[in-house]
């Protein structure tokens, strides 16, 4: 079975990166994670991506505007050969460029329930809207941000006594195991998406 040629886009961390490219790590999974691309350079994922021996490429965002960062990362793309983008913690708003170059291939992570909390600071705000329930979802990138079709998503309690710290963490567990999910039900072709439909089979 041909793995999907899969990239990952961070800006951070990389927890959500380090949880693909250890499910990719098992046989009878769908995709390879053969490019991990950074917007800035002091993004901790990088050296993560390279100690799993997963080639890393990073940017100074700084250095150029939106259209001209997502061109350089457009070819690192495509000289890598990926055919499907994951973002994870990917901190850079996308212009119609990359957004359509990449329709219909590209997925995100969000940490709410969306469409509730699009944006940033979720956690709090969901403490604030007094939620009983919150989560996370992995869904296909539309131009409108933390938009588009929605793949899967998993949800959490919110606990008497919780901080944003602790709910945030107790979302952040779920991530890891519903972005390999998501990924696997996307590069298996058990979801696509046609306009702003999902389809699933099997
Ligand atoms: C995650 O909460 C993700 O949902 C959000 O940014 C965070 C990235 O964390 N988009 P990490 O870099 O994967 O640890």
């Amino acid at each position: 079975m041909a793995k999907v040629r899969t990239a990952i886009l961070i800006s951070g961390g990389g927890s959500n990166m380090e949880a693909l490219i250890a499910a990719s790590r098992r046989p009878d999974y769908p995709a390879e994670i053969v490019l991990v691309v950074a917007s800035n350079h002091e993004a901790g994922g990088i050296a993560k991506a390279k100690a799993a021996g997963v080639p890393a490429v990073s940017f100074d965002h700084r250095a150029y505007d939106r259209e001209g960062l997502e061109r350089a990362v457009d070819a690192e793309l495509e000289n890598a050969g990926v055919e499907l983008v994951c973002l994870a913690g990917w901190m850079r708003l996308l212009s119609p460029y990359l957004i359509g170059r990449w329709r219909d291939r590209m997925i995100n992570i969000h940490p709410s329930l969306l469409p509730e909390f699009k944006g940033l600071h979720t956690h709090r705000r969901a403490l604030e809207a007094g939620k009983t329930e919150h989560g996370c979802t992995v869904h296909f990138v539309r131009q409108d941000v933390d938009s588009g079709p929605i793949i899967a998503q998993a949800k959490v309690p919110v606990l008497p006594g919780d901080t944003e710290e602790i709910l945030a963490a107790r979302v952040l567990a779920e991530e890891h195991k519903l972005y390999p999910y998501a990924l696997e039900l996307v590069a298996s072709g058990r979801v696509r998406v046609e306009g702003e439909e999902i389809l699933r089979r099997g």
